[in-house]
């Protein structure tokens, strides 16, 4: 059997023998195109190729690249599963001519490489044209000889190509194939064209035009050649089947699903294990891409599809999580095109587990609540839209996943009603917050860089330097000057102002005209990725298009800044070495003031990492070892070694930063740490100083963040933290190094007396602890000197006492601090025939004091002899002795 990879390399081979340069698959998130949410097909790595604004060193190439149709323009996912033929993920085959091939030659290479490489028979090929495209159909017939009644004119949109909204099109030409009698379905424009038996295998779209706003269409510098086969599709046709999940890549997927739950591949659940196949594939690259499950934007898609198939896992029978053990399987198919799935292997199975142990819970909730409410409905009835948005808010349901669980039993959900109660629920959090207003300045951005191209950045080697200023944005709108004390954004020619991305910060300085113009810079910012602007104010004089100024970096910041984020890059390095290798960078921040880094990492950080992690740094630090930065293809830096991000947006060249030494790290040269980073660095290691771990948390789950400090800000940390010490130290009244022998002694003897402070409570309760209980005047009389008992303790004592029923009245004379202190309490018993206070008054007369009061049940006086305490205590009883006994 021809394997998919054997089908990839055939088709590469061909182009590349006919003089196309095989460039790589790009991301599957496109680089700097805001318009597009998932690369949908071949073209777009190569779309501003095809429009003239970027060049590349070639004008043929070939690729096989990763392909995601589920968000957005091209969506086949509600589909996926149920079909032979949909998926979110597939890969497309492609040939790309940039103004140099076009049209029949095109055709030529399509027609040769169809019946000649693959061998495929002619006469089960046709072809479709767009109907006015007289020239496509005259080359099928020449190159072809293809007769006419295999060469289909279709007037509509499917032989019209677009990528998108706007971007690249033209109109296409389609290569069909025929599966044969036995399955059911009419060739293209028939109207039984959806059936399955003529499959087209090949696009060849002839890009003519650039799709502007609503209405605008130009036409592209030179006509351009841009084709898409499905691998998929291409391999079911060669391998002998007709369905694309037959193919040998899903088959493999399907029968570990099947394998994994126990359920036949082919049964009753063949659906369930397609979605999976599917998803996991989609899933998987994906993450490997840098994509992570989220509420928003790609994170949502990639959380949708990843649902979607859990709930199909559950179906299965599946009751622990799925599908991260199918991902070997899917790596040993599929790493050897795309090694970065080979590399992001701990990663996505750290994620995918995660993901679905979480959505577990919430998953058989959700599906109870289903099933309560459409056992409610009649049959077919519609699932309220309320509902379904119950199901999304409530139990993380993606609304495809409520559609995909009541496929089976045909009903539909009011998706208006759904979005009726997800607008709502927006409008109510709009309500809340305050926009910033810079959507709408964001158009004028993509203008000015169409006029003035990319801002060179000068940055990584100098601090100052000469530049123009080109553009000056004053309240949201473009001006040709900005007075004194106006807020101005400015954009330059060249800067060697660092605009924040990669976690940095952006700096600040001065862009200044001599005694013309000063303008304080306070931010610096990046638009439309490669446009750097400054935010300021102008302090003095008068800014003007035009004007040449010197633009200088605020020195001291950026030098903090530096050393944070080398610091970063070995601390990356130390988590990884630490941890293991699924430690991946989640997000970034490099200030003067601080670090943060947040890694993928399912738990915390004990005391020891930490240590470990901060010694490691800090002995890379002294190492003293210089930072060296290369340039280098990406294909190159990930051969060195270089820890690449997934997914970053990496240009032909890319910068590859390295330092420190490790003769054992021989697969990176033997450089510790070497990562791909566009960020400014330290000369030498030793430029950073210090480096201080002062916090680890969660931030997400399976997220987790260490911020830092480093140089003088690590150093104030210590210091501050030796302060304290000092202040305890004093406190204590000892050295700084004997404070944790003091702490453990203060504990070991305040627990020491807190036992004893508990028997005395137990022994004075019970009657215990020497004194009797006598009769006087007709009552119970419990009288003590406690000693150095504290006097705030005796009125609790006293209660307790009376509690435990021995007596009728308690009477406890404490003598700390020199001074006699009293407290009279009387029981149930002895209320009414006597009175506390008279008593504690009679007491503390004896011991030389005045007054005392309290209740007529609780009083407390005091003396000032200590030595009177036996006397207080006489006093006392001979009051009570003469006291009239009232009842
Ligand atoms: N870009 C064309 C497609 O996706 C080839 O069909």
């Amino acid at each position: 059997m021809t394997s998919s990879n054997d089908i990839r390399a055939t088709f590469l081979d061909y182009f590349a023998r006919n003089g196309h340069a095989v460039v790589e698959s790009s991301p599957l998130v496109p680089r700097n195109d805001p318009t597009l949410l998932f690369t949908n097909s071949g073209m777009v790595q190569f779309k501003n190729v095809f429009t003239g604004q970027e060049k590349r060193p070639y004008l043929r190439a070939t690729t096989a690249q990763k392909c995601l149709r589920a968000g957005g323009k091209h969506n086949d996912l509600d589909n996926v599963g149920y079909t032979a033929r949909h998926h979110t993920f597939f890969e497309m085959l492609g040939n790309f001519s940039f103004g140099d091939y076009f049209k029949e030659q095109a055709i030529a290479y399509a027609w040769e490489l169809v019946t000649k490489d693959f061998a495929l028979p002619k006469d089960r090929l046709l072809v479709t044209v767009f109907a006015e495209d007289d020239d496509a159909a005259g080359y099928w017939k020449k190159v072809a000889g293809l007769p006419d009644s295999r060469i289909i004119r279709i007037p509509t949109s499917d032989n019209f190509w677009r990528m998108g909204d706007t971007g690249p099109c033209g109109p296409c030409s389609e290569i069909f194939y025929d599966h044969g009698e036995g399955i059911p379905g009419g060739p293209p424009g028939s109207p039984d064209a959806d059936g399955d038996r003529f499959i087209e295998i090949w696009n060849l779209v002839f890009m003519q035009y650039e799709e502007g706003p609503p209405g605008v269409r130009v036409p592209l510098p030179r006509p351009s050649i841009d084709t898409g086969m499905g691998l998929e599709r291409i391999a079911a046709i060669l391998q002998g089947k007709h369905d694309n999940y037959d193919t040998d890549v899903l088959r493999a997927l399907i029968l570990a699903s099947a394998e994994a739950t126990g359920q036949e591949p082919d049964g009753p659940w063949r659906a369930s294990h397609r979605v999976i196949a599917d998803h996991l594939r989609a899933g998987t690259f994906l993450i490997a891409d840098g994509v992570l499950p989220s509420n928003e934007g790609r994170g949502y898609v990639l959380r949708r599809i990843l649902r979607r198939a859990m709930r199909h896992a559950h179906m299965l029978g599946s009751r622990e999580p799925l599908l991260h053990r199918l991902v070997p399987v899917l790596v040993r198919q599929m790493g050897g095109a795309y090694p970065e799935i080979a590399r992001a292997e701990p990663l996505v199975t750290e994620t995918l587990k995660l993901e679905e142990t979480r959505f577990r819970s919430l998953l058989e909730r959700g599906l109870h609540l289903l099933a309560e409410e459409t056992a409610r409905l009649p049959a077919g009835g519609i699932l309220p839209g309320e509902v379904a948005f119950r199901l999304y808010d409530t139990y993380g349901f993606p609304l495809d996943l409520t559609q995909d669980a009541l496929r089976a039993e045909g009903r539909q959900v009011d998706v208006a009603g759904f979005e009726a109660a997800m607008a709502e629920q927006r409008r109510r959090a709009r309500a809340a917050w305050a926009g910033s207003g810079e959507a709408a300045t964001e158009g004028l951005w993509f203008d000015l860089r169409e006029r003035f191209g990319a801002t060179e950045f000068l940055g990584y080697t100098t601090e100052t330097a000469e530049a123009e200023i080109l553009a000056l944005v004053v309240d949201g709108k473009v001006a040709d000057h900005a007075a004194v004390g106006q807020e101005v954004t400015v954009l330059l020619n060249q800067t060697p102002f660092y605009g924040e991305s990669g976690g940095q910060v952006g700096d600040t300085g001065l862009i200044s005209a001599g005694e013309a113009c000063r303008i304080v810079v306070r931010d610096t910012q990046r638009k439309l990725g490669d446009l750097i602007v400054h935010h300021g104010t102008v302090a003095h004089g008068e800014a003007t298009v035009g004007l040449a100024v010197q633009a200088e970096v605020d020195h001291a910041r950026r030098s903090a800044i530096r050393a944070h984020h080398s610091a970063t890059h070995l601390l990356h390095e130390a988590l990884r070495r630490r941890l293991g290798s699924h430690v991946t960078q989640k997000g970034s921040l490099n200030a003067p003031d601080r670090l943060r880094f947040d890694i993928s990492h399912p738990s915390p950080l004990s005391g020891e990492d930490i240590a470990w992690v901060e010694g490691e740094v800090n002995a890379r630090i002294r190492e003293n070892a210089e930072v060296v930065t290369r340039l280098m293809t990406p294909e190159q830096a990930v051969a060195a070694g270089a820890m690449a991000l997934f997914g970053e947006k990496y240009g032909e060249e890319v910068r590859v930063v390295g330092m420190g030494h490790d003769p054992t790290a021989t697969e990176k040269g033997g450089i510790y740490s070497l990562e791909l980073c566009g960020g400014t660095h330290v000369r030498r290691t030793g430029d950073i100083g210090l480096f201080k771990i002062v916090s680890e948390g969660a931030v997400a789950a399976g997220v987790r963040r260490v911020e830092a400090l480093t140089g003088e800000a690590a150093l104030r940390a210590v210091e501050a933290t030796e302060r304290r010490l000092e202040e305890a130290a004093a406190a204590l009244r000892v050295p700084p190094a004997e404070v944790p022998a003091r702490v453990a002694a203060l504990l070991e003897e305040r627990r020491r007396l807190e036992r004893e402070l508990a028997d005395l409570r137990r022994q004075l309760a019970t009657g215990g602890g020497g004194g009797q209980v006598e009769e006087v005047g007709g009552l119970r009389l419990a009288a003590r000197n406690l000693g150095e008992v504290p006097a705030r303790d005796l009125k609790g004592l006293a209660e307790a006492m009376l509690k435990g029923g021995t007596a009728d009245i308690a009477a406890l004379v404490s003598t700390a601090e020199g001074k006699v202190s009293i407290v009279v309490a009387l029981g149930e018993a002895a209320r009414g025939r006597a009175d506390a206070v008279a008593l504690v008054r009679a007491a503390a007369a004896a011991a030389g004091g005045k007054g005392g009061g309290g209740r007529p049940d609780m009083a407390q006086a005091g003396g000032p002899d200590a030595a009177r305490a036996e006397d207080a205590l006489a006093a006392l009883r001979e009051a009570l002795a003469t006291t009239p006994a009232t009842a």
